[in-house]
C-alpha cells in the first residue's frame, strides 16, 4: 500500500494583528497547494517566518532568531526556509547576504504569489528573492481562519501618513481601501458561518474611503457592518487622532455591537514633538477627542501607543506626555523607546539625549500608567462583564482568557467547551495588567 506524504508547514509570526492577517492569508495559499499547518518545527517541509520591522529590536530578534535556526537546521537542508513580511520587504538583499540558507525572501505585496515561488525554488534550485515595491493582491475570502468564532478583516492597506519615525509606509506601501462591499458581503460569510467578532483593520483605519468614489466614510461603514444581523463583536484598530470625527464616536456609542475600545495612539504630549513626528494634532486636539469619547462612548477604554526619546525631545517635552497621561486617563498604553529607522526622515534628524535618560523617562511613564491602570481596573471588582472566552491564557495554561466588551483582559477558570462563546464573568481580583474573575452561575 502507497502513502502519500501530507506536506506540513510551521509559521512564526512577529509583529502586529496585520502580519496575523497576512500568516493566515500564507496559510490559505499553502493549504490551497496542499500543505497543512503543524505546530512542531522538526516535522515541517516549509518553516515561514512573518516579520516585523517597526523597531530596530524586531530586527534583532529575527537576525538572532534566523542565527539559531541556521544551527537548528544544519543537516536538513530538505526544508525550504521562507522569510517574507516587512523586514524582508525593507532588508531583503541583507537576508540574503547574512543568511544565505533561506531559500525564499517576499515582500509584503506579493504573498499571493508564495506557491510560485516555491515551485520555482524547487525546480531550479535557486535562492528566490521577490520584493515587488507596491502592488496590491488582498482578496479578503483568500485566507485560513486560525479561530473559527473570531476574525481579522482588514479595510485598508498601506499608510499615507508618513508620521516621521515610522517605516510602516515604507514597507506596506500607499493607503488602499477595500470594496466596502466585499468587505460586507465577506463579514455576513463569516457570521453564518459562526463568527461572534470581527476586528477591522488598517494603519490608519479611520481614514478609510478617503480613496473610494462613493463617499463612504469609516463611520458609515461601521454602521453598515454593525447592520449585518447575527454579528456580536465589532472592534478595529487603530485608529489616529487627526481622523477621528464626533460622528464616528457617536457611532460607536449608539451601536451595541460595536465595542466601547478605542486604541488611540498619542505618540507623544508636546506639541513641538507631534509636530516634528508630522502627527497633524496637538496636545489639545487630542484631550478633546478624549473628553468626547468618553462623554459619548458609555465605559469606553481607551488605549494608547508613546514613544519616548523622539529626537530632539527635551524634559519639558517629556513632562508635556506625563501631563497628558493623567488627565487622558488611558485603560493601557504601549510604550517604547525611540527606534531609528533607515529610511524614515527622523532617523536623520539630531538625537542628543542619552539612551540612559531615556531610558529613566521610560520607567517613570511606565510607573504612572502602572497606577492609572491599577485605578481603572479596582473599579471593575465586584461587578458582573460579557467577556469572550478567546482560550488558554499562554501564562497561565490552568486558566481561560476572555475579553471584556472594552478589551480589557479576564482570567478565569473553566473549561475548554465554552471557548469562542459569550459568558458572564464576575470580576474578583484586579492588578494593573491582571483581572481574575468567575464564571458566573
Ligand atoms: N521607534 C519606536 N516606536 C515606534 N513605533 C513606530 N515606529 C517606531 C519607532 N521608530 C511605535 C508607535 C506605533 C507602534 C505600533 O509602534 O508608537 O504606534
Ligand atoms: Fe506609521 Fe503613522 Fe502610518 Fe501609523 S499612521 S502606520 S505610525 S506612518
Amino acid at each position: 500500500m502507497s502513502s502519500i506524504k501530507i506536506m506540513k508547514v510551521y509559521i512564526e509570526t512577529f509583529g502586529c494583528q496585520m502580519n496575523e492577517y497576512d500568516s493566515e492569508r500564507i496559510l490559505y495559499y499553502l493549504g490551497e497547494k496542499g500543505y497543512r499547518k503543524t505546530m512542531d518545527m522538526d516535522e515541517s517541509d516549509i518553516i515561514v517566518i512573518n516579520t516585523c520591522a517597526v523597531r530596530e529590536k524586531a530586527e534583532n530578534r529575527l537576525f538572532g532568531h534566523l542565527g539559531s535556526l541556521k544551527s537548528r537546521l544544519k543537516g536538513q537542508s530538505s526544508k525550504m526556509v521562507c522569510v517574507g513580511g516587512c523586514t524582508a520587504q525593507s532588508l531583503a538583499g541583507k537576508i540574503q547576504e547574512k543568511f544565505p540558507f533561506v531559500d525564499i525572501v517576499f515582500g509584503t505585496h506579493n504573498i499571493s504569489r508564495l506557491p510560485e515561488l516555491i515551485d520555482e525554488r524547487s525546480r531550479e534550485g535557486r535562492i528566490i528573492c521577490s520584493v515587488a515595491d507596491e502592488g496590491f493582491d488582498y482578496a479578503l475570502d483568500e485566507t485560513k481562519r486560525l479561530d473559527p468564532y473570531r476574525a481579522l478583516i482588514p479595510v485598508s492597506i498601506g499608510c499615507n501618513n508618513f508620521c516621521t519615525y515610522c517605516i510602516v509606509p515604507h514597507v506596506r506601501g500607499r493607503e488602499i481601501s477595500i470594496d466596502p462591499i466585499a468587505i460586507i458581503n465577506t463579514i455576513k460569510a463569516l457570521v453564518s458561518d459562526g463568527v461572534v467578532q470581527v476586528t477591522l483593520l488598517g494603519q490608519n483605519v479611520n481614514s478609510y474611503g478617503k480613496d473610494l468614489e462613493e463617499g463612504i466614510d469609516f463611520s458609515y461603514l461601521l454602521q453598515k457592518i454593525s447592520d449585518i444581523g447575527g454579528l456580536k463583536r465589532i472592534r478595529f484598530m487603530t485608529s489616529h487622532p487627526k481622523d477621528i470625527s464626533l460622528s464616528l464616536i457617536r457611532t460607536i456609542g449608539e451601536r451595541e455591537n460595536i465595542m466601547n475600545h478605542i486604541h488611540l495612539p498619542l505618540q507623544a504630549g508636546s506639541d513641538r514633538i507631534l509636530k516634528k513626528m508630522n502627527r497633524k494634532y496637538n496636545r489639545d486636539r487630542f484631550m478633546k477627542i478624549v473628553e468626547n469619547i468618553y462623554n459619548n462612548i458609555k465605559d469606553c477604554a481607551i488605549s494608547s501607543d508613546i514613544i519616548v526619546g523622539f529626537p530632539g525631545e527635551e524634559r519639558k517635552d517629556f513632562d508635556d506626555t506625563l501631563d497628558i497621561v493623567r488627565r487622558a486617563r488611558f485603560d493601557r498604553v504601549f510604550t517604547f523607546i525611540y527606534s531609528p529607522r533607515q529610511g524614515t526622515s527622523a532617523a536623520r534628524m539630531e538625537d542628543k539625549i542619552p539612551a540612559s535618560e531615556k531610558k529613566k523617562w521610560f520607567e517613570e511613564l511606565l510607573e504612572l500608567q502602572n497606577q492609572v491602570s491599577f485605578e481603572k481596573n479596582s473599579k471593575y471588582k465586584g461587578a458582573k462583564f460579557k467577556v469572550l472566552v478567546e482560550g488558554f491564557s499562554p501564562k497561565n495554561k490552568d486558566l481561560l482568557q476572555g475579553r471584556m466588551e472594552n478589551n480589557t483582559v479576564v482570567l478565569f477558570k473553566g473549561k475548554k467547551d465554552i471557548i469562542g462563546s459569550i459568558i458572564e464573568v464576575k470580576i474578583t481580583e484586579t492588578k494593573s495588567f491582571y483581572i481574575r474573575g468567575n464564571v458566573s452561575k
